[in-house]
């Protein structure tokens, strides 16, 4: 169930009906001391080989997938995939997500990691998000309470159930042409081919972390069956018989490497379960 295709299982997969259905089941795990996680579509996570001893929860049912278009935007479930909006909305001629091309994921996990790259991030266009704590209580945020930063949200531990993001009319075919040429600049220096977990580093503030992993001659880099992309070194691609300890000892040869070489600690921009 992640892009990598690695690591153990969980104990329970948990695909709850609506919101009302969730929202008790929380209150119960909560009584119960039962761990738990919410999976998006598995694109920014490693799960550890001896996988979660706890309940995954999907939002894949109808009621996380609601797409309500309105004048200014439109209002999605969590449970949404985000590049088929994207795509959509440039074709409908609604700008404000062009730069969510090529980025794999779904509304839920777009605003918790605030995904993104060199063209935006997703937090711009959210204007308000409604949440599911712990205890099973709703809140409504505006987004200077969700607190987006740099491939940063303030969710933490809550479930984000759904989205209002604001879109403006544009001419269809500039927000198309948009569209299509940032997933070519994605598809031409990224190994999307490959099972990986997009870039695995953050950048470092005023540097980037794939050309600092390049130049200190890592690109091919193999720990085990995980080895660093030739094509974009801030890329991990597991081969077919890896382990996710293969990708984490890489992942820690990278760090010591690009420490020695510039002093700079790199910290890890995937979720590690
Ligand atoms: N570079 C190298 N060698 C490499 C890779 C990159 O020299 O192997 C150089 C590039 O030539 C460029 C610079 O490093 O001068 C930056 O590279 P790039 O434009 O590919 O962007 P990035 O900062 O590495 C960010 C996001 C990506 C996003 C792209 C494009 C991070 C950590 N990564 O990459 O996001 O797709 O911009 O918008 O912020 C992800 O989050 O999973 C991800 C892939």
């Amino acid at each position: 169930m992640t892009w990598f295709r690695l690591g153990g299982t969980a104990r329970w997969l948990y695909r709850p009906h609506d919101v009302a259905d969730l929202s008790a089941f929380c209150a119960r795990a909560r009584s119960e001391s039962v761990p738990w996680k919410i999976l998006g579509c598995g694109a920014n996570v490693l799960v550890r080989d001896d996988g979660f001893d706890g309940v995954v929860i999907r939002l894949d049912q109808p009621a996380f997938r609601d797409v309500h278009w309105c004048d200014d935007g439109v209002e999605v479930g969590a449970g949404v995939e985000l590049m088929p909006l994207a795509k959509k909305c440039a074709a409908m001629g609604y700008s404000g997500l062009e730069a969510m091309a090529g980025i794999p994921a779904t509304i839920g996990g777009a605003v918790r990691m605030n995904a993104g790259g060199r063209f935006g991030d997703f937090g711009s266009a959210v204007r308000e998000i409604r949440v599911l704590d712990r205890g099973g209580s709703i809140q409504t945020w505006n987004q200077e309470r969700i607190g987006f930063g740099y491939r940063h949200s303030d969710i933490e531990d809550r479930v984000v159930l759904w989205a209002r993001l604001e879109l403006r009319p544009d001419d269809p075919d500039k927000t198309q042409a948009m569209f299509t040429d940032f997933f070519e600049q994605k598809k031409a220096t990224q190994p999307l081919a490959d099972h990986s977990a997009g870039c695995i580093f953050k950048n470092p503030p005023g540097a980037s972390a794939g050309a600092m992993i390049d130049r200190a001659g890592l690109k091919g880099t193999a720990s085990g069956r995980a080895k660093v992309s030739e094509r974009h070194a801030n890329f991990i691609v597991a081969d077919r018989g890896a382990t996710s300890s293969d990708v984490l000892r890489l992942i820690d040869i990278v760090r010591e490497r690009v420490f020695d070489a510039y002093g700079t600690r790199l910290e890890t921009e995937i979720d590690i379960w």
